[in-house]
């Protein structure tokens, strides 16, 4: 397998603080590489490095065969970028983005046109090509910014959070446009904090946290490693009562890890759920606890991420909503 993107211990220090802390993979050609980790993980600059947007403080990169390091204007060729920030004109229509952005980055002035076409089409938006980017919604101008990325024809699309912050449909269709590329044989290096995206899109991730890998593999590799999970609510929303409750699971042997959720929820991890929930309710009986809730699901990207961390992936930024709803469709 070829390898195209090569990171060796890459570094970033701003002010002591290291924000991506000696990073080291291989991604191979045709591959879809995810960076699945929570806010300040370090992704985005992971990408910057890699794309030559900024130096690393330590380690080396190779991109297409070339050094990040010594080689940047050859990376730069062979890449197209997808950037987490709108990059933009919204006072311009979608057509002259598109031509602007292709002449900064050198496509021939007689091949642009034919390319820009080809490339609204390939994310349907033939329809809004002369109307200002400023109409666009969010999801369109997501499609916009891949169009762009995608004009000079690159070997390697870098994506950062392709699909932060749209609606499930528009995320679906951004996803086709991505096995599409992979299927044309351009290889993908995404970044998400959405787990479901890493699992349904790629190929092997790697699971960053504070600046460091903590994981890497296949989906399935990964989920392999942790067991089934079960999520229990106990009517008592008291704190010693829930840490007695852990005690006893702990001490009974009936699950390996627990966690006590912000939620005051409590979620373990085992091999055998249908046979360990039974139990589970009668050490709750035995401590006069009552269960209002319980539910098991095989496991997810979020398990192995809470296995290893101790927190959950979107503790940080989402509010009790959004892990109801995460909760409802992991049952
Ligand atoms: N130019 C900079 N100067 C100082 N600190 C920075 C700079 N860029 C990033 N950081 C810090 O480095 C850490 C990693 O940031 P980064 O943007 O790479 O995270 P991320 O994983 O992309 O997060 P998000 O999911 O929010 O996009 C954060 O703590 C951030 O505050
Ligand atoms: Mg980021």
């Amino acid at each position: 397998m070829e390898e195209v993107i090569v990171a060796e211990g890459l570094t970033k220090t701003f002010n002591g603080f290291k924000a991506v802390d000696k990073v080291t993979f291989k991604v191979y050609r045709g591959e879809i590489f995810g960076f699945l980790g929570p806010n300040g993980a370090g992704k985005t600059t992971t990408i910057n490095l890699l794309t030559t947007l900024m130096k690393p403080s330590e380690g080396r990169g190779w991109v297409a065969g070339f050094s990040i390091l010594s080689e940047p204007e050859k990376v730069r060729r062979k890449i197209g970028v997808l950037f987490q920030d709108i990059t933009l004109d919204t006072e311009l229509t979608g057509w002259e983005n598109l031509w602007f952005h292709g002449l900064i980055y050198g496509v021939p002035r007689k091949e642009l046109k034919q390319r820009i076409r080809e490339m609204l089409a390939f994310v349907e938006l033939e329809e809004w090509a002369d109307r200002q980017v400023k109409k666009f919604s969010g999801g369109m101008r997501r499609r916009l910014q891949i169009a762009a990325a995608l004009l000079h024809r690159p070997e390697i699309l870098f994506l950062d959070e392709p699909t932060l912050g749209l609606d499930p449909q528009t995320r679906r269709r951004i996803w086709d446009y991505i096995f599409q590329l992979q299927k044309e044989g351009i290889t993908v290096f995404l970044t998400t904090h959405y787990m479901e995206e890493a699992e349904r899109l790629c190929s092997r991730v790697a699971v960053i946290d504070r600046g460091k890998i903590i994981a890497m593999g296949r989906v399935d590799e990964l989920k392999g490693t942790v067991g089934e999970n079960i999520h229990i609510r106990l009517a008592s929303k008291s704190p010693e009562d829930a840490e007695k409750f852990m005690e006893a699971l702990k001490s009974g042997g009936l699950a390996g890890e627990v966690y006590l959720l912000q939620t005051g929820e409590i979620t373990l991890s085992t091999r055998n759920a249908s046979e360990v929930l039974p139990k589970i309710f009668e050490e709750a009986s035995k401590l006069n606890l009552k269960i209002l809730e319980a539910s098991y699901h095989a496991p997810t990207l979020e398990d192995v991420f809470l296995r290893l961390t101790g927190r959950r992936l979107r503790d940080s930024e989402v509010g009790g909503i959004e892990s109801i709803r995460l909760a409802h469709r992991r049952r």
